[in-house]
């Protein structure tokens, strides 16, 4: 591929007095910033996420808004500071608009008209959000809170629980447990994740400490096996590792045995073999939500073959499995395409209350 040309840099004042952060329809842009974080907590434009480029910033790149919808601008200290972000962003799918060069000896006076009306800018390291839970999530966000709302009838309850099985690095996680500071609602959600390798895990936590929120949001190591081979069982059989057995309903995990949660979450995540144990965690009244790949008759063929095609869900298989079977009722149930064509398949049920 050749290389691309570089975005149109632009000085910080520049940038302000023509754009601020504003095409010409009024769309905002996400900004990142990845001078590094001294140089940000003296000074940086408001809401922006501060990514410094200096302190391993591959390991973030999940906090990036998505990839080819959003654009998104880009501040450094220097051209120089800029060129590895560029390139690596852009050839990783991330449209950049413009590069901002925003340097630690700035004249504060060209600055201060800013400062003083209180636009644009701000110091010290409140974290952003810029990057995007899963879409099927956010837009039933609402209706699954109503409907627990409802199922509470008039009681308090302050905090809903979720579980996200195979969390990754805790995009949807956040976005939950961000909720109820967020929206300044009464309740708010306490969520756990599980994913099997490490790094996940702790990004998770990381990004729960920069989020100020690791109280509500938590992540444990953890693999979906058949048996249990510690032959001991709950017990971890690896130092740090939680095992959720499918074939054994008890055991000493709270994942294996009492825990009950209002929603569960598998997003591009799939082991159907597990499906009882998630019912069996799932609280009356509360909602699975599953998006992940499928294939069938009249979807786009993947390009690639199997082995990745046990973890591809069948068309109807959900409904077959949770409505046909365990008598959740569906909320929703849609197949959309990615990007690149790949079927997938978002499903929202809610488990009897009874
Ligand atoms: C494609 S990623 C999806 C991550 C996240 N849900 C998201 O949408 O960004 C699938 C995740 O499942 C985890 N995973 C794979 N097998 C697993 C297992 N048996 N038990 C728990 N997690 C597993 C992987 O480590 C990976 O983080």
């Amino acid at each position: 591929m050749p290389p691309m040309a570089p975005p149109e840099a632009l000085s910080i004042v520049d940038h302000l007095e023509k754009c601020v952060l504003r095409d010409e329809q009024g769309a905002k842009y996400p900004v990142i910033d990845v001078r590094p974080s001294d140089l940000y907590k003296q000074s940086h434009l408001k809401n922006s996420l501060s990514l410094p480029w200096d302190e391993d910033p591959y390991n973030r790149l999940f906090e990036l808004p998505p990839k080819n919808t959003t654009p998104i601008y880009v501040v450094g200290a220097n051209t120089a500071m800029l060129d590895e972000p560029v390139r690596l962003l852009t050839s990783r799918g991330w449209q950049i608009v413009h590069t901002i060069i925003w340097a630690a000896d700035t004249p504060s006076e060209s600055l201060r008209p800013f400062i003083e009306n209180g636009h644009h800018i701000e110091g010290g390291c409140r974290y952003t959000m810029v990057c995007q839970p899963l879409r099927f999530l956010s837009s039933h966000i609402e209706a699954i809170e109503a409907a627990l709302c409802e199922r509470a009838g008039g009681e308090a309850v302050k905090t809903w629980r979720a579980l996200d099985i195979g969390c990754g690095s805790g995009r949807d996680m956040a976005f939950l447990a961000l909720r109820g500071i967020a929206a300044s609602l009464a309740r708010g959600w306490d969520v756990t994740g599980i994913d099997s390798v490490p790094g996940c895990v702790s990004r998770c936590l990381q990004f729960a400490a920069r989020l100020g929120i690791s109280d509500r949001m938590r992540a444990v190591r953890g693999r979906f096996i058949d048996t249990d081979p510690s032959g001991n069982d709950g017990a971890p059989a690896l130092p740090g590792e939680v095992y959720m057995h499918l074939r054994t309903d008890h055991g000493t995990h709270p994942f294996t045995t009492k825990s009950k949660y209002d929603l569960v979450l598998l997003v591009r995540f799939l082991n159907r073999e597990s499906f009882d144990l998630i019912d069996h965690h799932i609280a009356p009244g509360g909602f699975l939500l599953i998006s992940t790949f499928v294939e069938g008759p009249g979807l786009p063929e993947y390009s690639r073959p199997p082995p990745g095609s046990c973890n591809r869900l069948q068309l109807g298989e959900l409904r077959r499995f949770w409505h046909d079977r365990k008598g959740y009722s569906v909320v929703a149930d849609i197949v959309e395409l990615l990007d690149d064509n790949r079927p997938i398949n978002s499903f929202l049920a809610q488990k009897p209350c009874i």
